[in-house]
């Protein structure tokens, strides 16, 4: 596995390129194939998710081209097969080919969705909102059968705001006869993203973004271009990295009206941002930014996570990190997910005190982390163990660093541009097949 190499307590300085947006991507992939046309897709980020994704539209006849971050995908030819296990297996959104294949071919077949460790992630609240629209979901032994006659329209009501769910019932939704009417529904920055794919494909959604949101279906969708948001979970980690290493940093493209309950906890805890703050509705602008400068140890504070506008699930990890250099004693309740607090016993390792219980965490802030042998448990809990590291002194060594491959382009690289001192051991160089030498930030020679 993949490690990552870190010798912290380096000031970070500089300005870095939010790319676009990993959970806004992954579903506008998948709406594409409610068409039989061809739909470019702009600024889609590099990342494991997004090749896996790829790997399972192309299993459906997708003909697809990725040069630098424009994806085209021509679905003149999807057929809706039932595509590898293995492929589908290797992340949870893969289940979102599930909306539109029903949408377009009343049927798909899926075998069992993957996804982190953080949580069991059950499927009932899709099904129960494709149900609503006329379809049948039979189980079978590893995976599911959905099928309907004709989807019809209909009021549905989600007993708990799921984003897969919500995306879901949206993509079948659009090629349903008549209108229907989603209340509670997500209002994540990557469901308006979403929406306004489809509608640039001809889809008549209103009211993405808000817990109402009307679909009135159409008989096709034509194929589109498109420009993904950038990645507010991106934002926030490079933030909390600032804040916990000290320095200036601006983030480009970043865009703080999709971060405003982090930049409300960011001031309650004494960290200075800057941002500019166009309307919601405004499309991404590259002259959109974040600065942050950080220094000194932040102040305590009391989160918990929610579904959006709420502190999202996503950034808890890495505040966490961050409050275990609070001055004083913090609280973390995760509502979202139920395993993902486990990570702090990793955190604990480079000197965070940290005691859990059920839900929640309580934070009593040191003045200093120190370099630990850590492995990431998933994705946000890696990325939360790579900021503690570049804080810490001396070296942190992350295990199974893959994770966080799977929804940050290029974050060595990214870091090591604003002066972390950050490398990667490759899955090569472990096994000895590959002997280079990398010279880091910090000319600290290595040979890997
Ligand atoms: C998406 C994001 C993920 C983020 C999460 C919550 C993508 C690709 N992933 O995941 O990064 O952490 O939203 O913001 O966009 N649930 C059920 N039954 C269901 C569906 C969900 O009980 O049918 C539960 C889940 O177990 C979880 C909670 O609802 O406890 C939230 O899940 P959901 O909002 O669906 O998250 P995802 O769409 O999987």
């Amino acid at each position: 596995m993949d490690k990552l190499l870190i010798n912290g307590g380096r000031r970070l300085e500089g300005e870095v390129r939010i790319s676009g947006a990993k959970n806004a991507v992954l579903p506008i992939m998948a709406a594409a194939l409610l068409t039989s046309g061809t739909c470019v897709i702009k600024n889609v980020p590099r990342l494991d998710d997004v090749s896996v994704m790829l790997s399972v539209l192309q299993e459906l006849s997708v003909r697809s081209s990725w040069h630098k971050d424009v994806l085209r995908l021509d679905c003149a030819h999807v057929s809706p097969v039932a595509p590898s296990p293995e492929i589908l297996g290797q992340i949870r959104a893969s289940n979102l080919i599930l909306g539109p294949l029903l949408g377009r071919f009343k049927e798909a077949e899926i075998g069992a969705c993957g996804g982190c460790s953080i949580g069991c992630r059950p499927m009932n609240l899709h099904f129960a909102a494709l149900e609503a629209l006329g379809s049948k979901i039979l189980p079978l032994e590893t995976g599911y059968f959905a099928f309907a006659k004709s989807l019809q329209g209909n009021v549905v009501h989600l007993a708990f705001p799921s984003v897969g769910a919500t995306e879901n019932l949206i993509m079948a939704a659009v090629l349903a006869e008549g209108r229907t009417v989603l209340h509670n529904a997500a209002a994540e920055p990557e469901i308006v993203d979403l929406a306004g794919f489809i509608n640039t494909m001809g889809g008549k959604i209103s009211g993405a973004g808000s817990n109402v949101i009307t679909i009135d279906g159409v008989k096709k969708l034509n194929g589109a271009e498109y420009t993904v948001m950038p990645d507010r979970i991106e934002t926030g980690t490079f933030l909390v990295a600032g804040a916990m290493c000290g320095g200036s940093l601006r983030l480009s493209g970043a865009r703080a009206e999709h971060n405003t309950a982090l930049l409300a906890a960011m001031q309650q805890a004494g960290i200075s941002c800057t941002y500019s703050m166009p309307n919601v509705n405004e499309r991404f602008e590259e002259e959109s930014f974040i600065t942050l400068h950080g220094g000194g140890r932040p102040r305590p504070l009391q989160v918990v996570t929610a579904s959006y506008p709420g502190f999202p699930t996503d950034m808890q990890p890495q505040l966490t990190a961050m409050l275990s250099l609070a001055q004083g004693r913090s609280s973390i309740c995760e509502s979202i997910f139920e395993n993902r607090l486990a990570f702090a016993k990793e955190l604990k390792k480079m000197g965070a005190t940290i005691q859990t219980q059920d839900n929640c965490a309580i934070i009593d802030g040191v003045a200093k982390l120190n370099g630990a042998v850590v492995k990431a448990m998933d994705l946000r809990a890696g990325a939360a163990l790579a900021l503690a590291g570049l804080a810490a002194q001396g070296r942190t060594v992350i295990e199974q660093a893959a994770y966080i491959d799977r929804g940050y382009e290029d974050f060595v690289g990214k870091l090591s541009s604003l002066g972390a001192d950050i490398t990667r051991l490759s899955k090569q160089s472990e096994q000895g097949k590959q002997i280079k030498k990398i010279t880091t930030a910090n000319n600290c020679r290595l040979v890997v």
